[in-house]
């Protein structure tokens, strides 16, 4: 049976509580404050609600609750208040401290009975949600804390270190075939088919926790195998015509091996999200051999790139207010940059079309 502490200097009140609570919980008495608080000392973690009035000798309600506060009690064990006190402000008072409940004498039995058995299972339900939290928070730091561990261990082992020099190098390669096309067409068309190139390795715990969600034993052989993004490169330019005609000349080189190819263009995400990404294999030359890597390459407008970084921080953040909200604007945005993007090129064409 869980306990109730039942707190009230007149001894007709403590008995009619005491009566009515008798068959449904262990009812505890205390005379005054400072009884409550010795009680509470020695009971706290059995006690599952406290029923406290207000003006009592030695130390009140108030100072009961200040003492409850103090010792951290006021979160684990719900109070309500039973008192003659008529004035709104003294209730109002009571809620702001962290009260429970405010129930008014005289009092009625079955009233004060319900309210105590609410209060009571309402506590109950949050308390087990703080512990579930509670326990999942101290899993996933847990989690997380492993995975650190893990990486930090697979920076210092050697096979790692050449694969990652090898992916550096797959970037280089696919940078400077880029840089090749970006020059060569500013030659015969006078612009740029793109504005700017951003490269990233996938960083050992990026690489740790992608390989446990797919179920893979982190390895060097798994790195290879089943991972297509440890080297990324990310292609913003200026028209959408540009990025389909880049990325075709860029996958018809010979040693160029297309592996896959999504386009996000012409069939965006549900959230609006457009790019183009292709998977390729590139080669490198190292002093022993010719060797292929795997390399994501992704184009996208300047307009698609600012969309995209927005739409990420969503992901990284816990508690966004109107997340549906945000959602929904940001599938808006994503359509008026299509029609922007596109307006944009056609203007473009206009101007090309004109005599110098
Ligand atoms: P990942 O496991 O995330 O690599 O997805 P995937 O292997 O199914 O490939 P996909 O082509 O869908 O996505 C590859 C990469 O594109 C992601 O890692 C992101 O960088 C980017 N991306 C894909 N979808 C979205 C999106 O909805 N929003 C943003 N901001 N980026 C995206
Ligand atoms: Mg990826």
């Amino acid at each position: 049976m869980q306990r109730i502490l039942v707190v009230d200097d007149a001894e007709v009140n403590r008995e009619l509580l005491r009566g009515m609570l008798k068959d449904d919980y262990i009812v505890e008495l205390a005379e005054d404050g400072e009884q409550a608080v010795q009680k509470l000392q020695k009971y706290q973690d059995e006690t599952t609600a406290l029923l406290l009035d207000l003006q009592m000798p030695k130390l009140d309600g108030f100072g009961v609750i200040a003492e409850m506060k103090e010792n951290g009690w006021l979160g684990k064990i719900p109070v309500l208040v039973i008192s003659g006190e008529q004035a709104a402000e003294v209730e109002n008072q009571c809620f702001e401290l962290g009260v429970s409940d405010f129930i008014h004498k005289p009092f009625e039995m079955s009233i004060v009975k319900n309210r105590v058995k609410n209060t009571v299972e309402l506590f109950n339900c949050k308390n087990q949600l703080e512990a579930k939290v509670e326990r999942q928070t101290e899993r996933l730091r847990r989690q997380h804390r492993l995975i650190q561990l893990q990486a930090e261990k697979l920076k210092e082992t050697k096979p790692f270190n050449e694969l990652m020099m090898q992916y550096r190098s797959a970037i280089m390669e696919v940078e400077t075939k880029l840089h090749i096309l970006n020059d060569e067409f500013s030659h015969q068309y006078n612009r740029n088919p793109f504005e700017s190139i951003k490269s990233r390795l996938k960083t050992p715990e990026s690489i740790y926790e992608k390989l446990t969600r797919k179920g893979a034993a982190v390895t060097v052989g798994n790195i290879r195998e089943k991972l297509a993004d440890v080297a990324g490169v990310r292609v913003i330019c200026s028209f959408p015509d540009d990025i389909y005609r880049l990325a075709e000349l860029f996958i018809r080189q010979d040693d160029i091996i297309l592996l896959t190819r999504k386009d996000y263009i012409k069939n965006p995400k549900d959230n609006g999200y457009r790019s183009l990404h292709i998977i390729i294999e590139v080669p490198i030359f190292l002093s022993s051999a010719k060797i292929y890597r795997k390399v994501e390459v992704q184009f996208r407008t300047i307009a698609m790139d600012f969309w995209a970084s927005l739409e990420h921080k969503l992901k990284y953040k816990k508690d966004v207010e109107n997340a549906e909200e945000i959602v929904r604007k940001l599938k808006d945005c994503a359509d008026s940059i299509e029609l922007l993007d596109y307006q944009m090129q056609g203007i473009r064409n206009e101007i090309d079309r004109a005599r110098p």
